[in-house]
């Protein structure tokens, strides 16, 4: 290394560069490092250049490179963060649109609980913050970890990059001893547009909106980006806890802000939907004013025994809701209408239009759905936009909500060009060229070309390494792309043969940007690591029509074995036993039940799974969480009238309990429970000997009572 001239002696040419010079080094060290894996300097003088680079900079801020190493992070993966898995899982809302949402929601909640109308019931409404989750947690006081919400179960730790942000208190006086703080971290208008200046003033990246701004503040390698960037944070819920906060939600949220948390100010308790729409129209005539986005009102069953009552549905709790503020409404150019073809063959029309802004992000595409939503009909047939059809060349309106795609509302006719002509679907795919046929009662048309078809073969790839699937790691959309097109894999089983083929000749990939000897070897070691995998995961990853993630779980659970899953959708058949039996799962109609069978009946397809099949060890499925309970894998039936519960919440106890509930009482009932009013179920069970209990019998059962 040559010699370095002391910081506080350089002049500003010298100091301008040596600026160069550090941002040559250091890029060339990025690359060998992340990109050919072959670092060419130590851990220590990266860091030391890094660090000269930084404090020649403090001196000189005026010449700091717009290509400035300390913006960087690297050639650096986003996998720099270590995973957490949160010890409870961080769900979503279900989403209300009008009042009549709020409503239902208000009437679904009774119900459940077994309310009447005139029974009190309280909730709180808060605005929507539009930022992104963070959870974190205080032991004895002291904030241990940040973690972001990821998929809801595994997040992000991004520990260091939360202790720099003013908002999050570092220690808690009289805490409870384990303490999960759940919130919105989020960035003010007035900062955001700051942040965009002062990004724009050195070249760098802007962003899009808050939200954005907020996410790419928030998950940066180097904390010191992060505290340098003016995040917030609003606490509203909360994760583990040792001890509870308090009784109700309200009383929950001023634990919080006594502890040293910002709360939101509009948090209100209301009585009645009435009450809630009415705190809904205030937030919303303030939404331009907060200086913060907000993308709704989210209201939650005030009492916390209520809300434990109520628990959750897979993705979402029982006891709150998310009233969402209307979309956002712009009107451009449709350029063209582009076909894509989907995992299943479905040709999907997307309208390509001049881009334009909607509510602070940047639209450029639309989706379009299918041919009769582009002529002006929805999928019951019954017109939509008055009947106005969709032309390439139209004036169209593009509105938004949330993350959702943006659809196209309403076309102007009078701005409609004279040679624009009605949208034609092709009748060929045009990916294969087979046949696109639309089948009698289904809005879709569908590529019939099934493994032949390249881009079915893609979207399915892509589908088997996602999240929910198979979940590789270096493994997404845009490597199984680059794989397929150099014929590296062409199914799923390909995949376990990679590290092979890479003996024979595969090389070439480490002349591929972004490849070297050491990623090639990770993902190989990636894919192995998902050759011993989980059953629901596996049905989930082989992308059959309508068996989605919570589908494939049931079926899992059913079956419990791989073997005994394929030996019954290879024999079931409309009206045989292994049809009957699938279709007998709670949650599996006659639809998916085809979609299966038709699979499993395809020899093609069938070759292909078990080629797949014979590179994997395939777990056996166990039902979650029941561990000890009496009631697991048994049947039950409830009869007569629970009266310190609905039957809807009898029944989802039963069911997280791990047992099946049967409506009818059969020779395969376990057990009876049987309430004051109990007819000829009871009497049916007593005939068969099956065990029956009363409400009191059952909850000690349970151990509930
Ligand atoms: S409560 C069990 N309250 O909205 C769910 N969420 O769509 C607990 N969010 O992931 C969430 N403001 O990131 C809650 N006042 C608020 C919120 C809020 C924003 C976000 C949160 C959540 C998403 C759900």
């Amino acid at each position: 290394m040559t010699a370095e001239i002391d910081i506080d002696a350089l002049t500003a040419d010298q100091a301008a560069q040596e600026l160069e010079r550090l941002s040559k080094l250091l890029d060339a060290a990025n690359r060998a490092y992340h990109t050919e894996d072959a670092p060419e300097i130590s851990d220590a003088e990266y860091d030391h250049l890094k660090r000269r680079n930084a404090a020649i900079e403090e001196r000189f801020p005026n010449l700091k490179r717009s290509d400035s190493p300390s913006e960087q992070v690297g050639a650096a993966p986003a996998d720099g963060f270590s995973k957490v898995t949160h010890a409870v899982a961080m769900l979503s809302l279900g989403n209300a649109f009008d009042d009549s949402d709020v409503a239902d929601f208000d009437g679904r909640v009774r119900k459940y609980l077994g309310l009447n109308a005139e029974d009190g019931l309280a909730y709180t409404a808060e605005p929507k913050i539009d930022g992104l989750s963070l959870s974190l947690r205080y032991e004895a006081g002291k904030l241990v970890q940040a973690a972001t919400r990821g998929d809801g179960a595994v997040g992000e730790n991004v520990t260091a990059n939360a202790r720099t942000i003013a908002d999050i208190p570092q220690d808690l006086d009289g805490a409870p001893d384990v303490l999960e703080v759940r919130g919105e971290v989020y960035m003010s208008h007035e900062d955001f547009e700051a942040l965009n200046t002062r990004q724009e003033n050195a070249n760098q990246k802007t962003f899009a909106n808050p939200r954005n701004a907020a996410a790419g503040s928030l998950r940066q390698l180097d904390a010191e980006i992060t505290r340098a960037r003016p995040l917030r944070f609003f606490a509203y819920a909360w994760g583990a806890l040792s001890a509870p906060l308090a009784e109700t939600q309200k009383g929950a949220i001023d634990r919080l802000a006594q502890l040293g948390f910002q709360t939101n100010p509009l948090t209100a308790l209301c009585e009645s939907p009435d009450q809630m729409i009415a705190h809904y129209r205030k937030i919303e005539s303030q939404r331009a004013i907060l200086g913060y986005d907000i993308d709704g009102v989210v209201y939650k069953v005030n009492n916390l025994a209520l809300q434990s009552r109520l628990g959750f549905r897979s993705t979402t709790p029982r006891w709150a809701i998310a009233h969402k503020f209307p979309a956002e409404l712009a009107w451009t150019r449709l350029e063209a209408i582009d076909i894509q073809v989907g995992r299943t063959g479905a040709l999907s029309p997307v309208a390509r239009l001049t881009p334009v802004t909607v509510g602070g992000v940047v639209v450029s595409n639309a989706t379009l759905h299918n041919e009769d939503y582009i002529s002006g009909r929805d999928n019951k047939g019954e017109t939509i936009r008055d009947g106005k059809d969709i032309r390439v060349g139209d004036w169209v309106q593009v509105y938004r909500a949330g993350d959702v795609i943006p659809k196209v509302a309403d076309v102007d006719l009078s701005k409609r060009p004279e040679r624009a002509q009605p949208y034609q679907m092709p009748d060929l795919c045009p990916e294969c060229h087979s046949a696109a046929i639309r089948e009698p009662g289904d809005a879709i048309r569908r590529c019939t070309g099934g493994l032949i078809c390249p881009a079915q073969a893609v979207e399915k790839l892509k589908h088997f390494v996602g999240r929910a699937a198979f979940d590789i790691e270096g493994l997404g959309a845009k490597q199984v792309e680059q794989f397929y097109a150099d014929g590296w894999i062409a199914e799923p089983a390909d995949i376990f043969a990679l590290r092979d083929r890479y003996g024979q000749g595969m090389q070439q990939l480490k002349n591929r940007e972004g490849w070297g000897e050491k990623s090639a070897t990770n993902l190989f070691d990636a894919i192995d690591e998902k050759r011993q995998i989980g059953l629901a995961r596996v049905i989930f990853g082989l992308g059959i029509r309508h068996v989605g993630e919570a589908a494939a779980n049931l079926l899992a659970i059913h079956y419990g074995s791989w073997d005994a899953f394929s030996t019954a959708m290879r024999t079931a058949e409309e009206g045989n036993a292994a049809w009957d039996d699938l279709i007998s799962i709670d949650g599996v109609g006659g639809v998916m039940a085809r979609a299966l069978a038709t699979t499993f009946n395809q020899e093609a397809e069938i070759a292909s799974i078990d080629r797949l099949v014979a590179q994997l060890q395939i777990e056996k499925a166990a039902r979650p969480d029941t561990d000890g309970s009496p009631v697991a894998g048994k049947t039950v039936v409830f009869t007569g009238t629970l009266e310190k519960m609905t039957r809807a919440e009898a029944k989802a106890r039963a069911e997280a309990l791990g047992a099946k509930v049967s409506g009818s009482v059969s020779a395969k009932t376990d057990l009876l429970v049987a309430g004051p009013g109990a007819g000829s179920k009871a009497k049916k069970a007593a005939e068969l000997g099956i065990e029956t209990l009363d409400e009191d019998g059952w909850l000690d059962l349970i151990g509930a009572s």
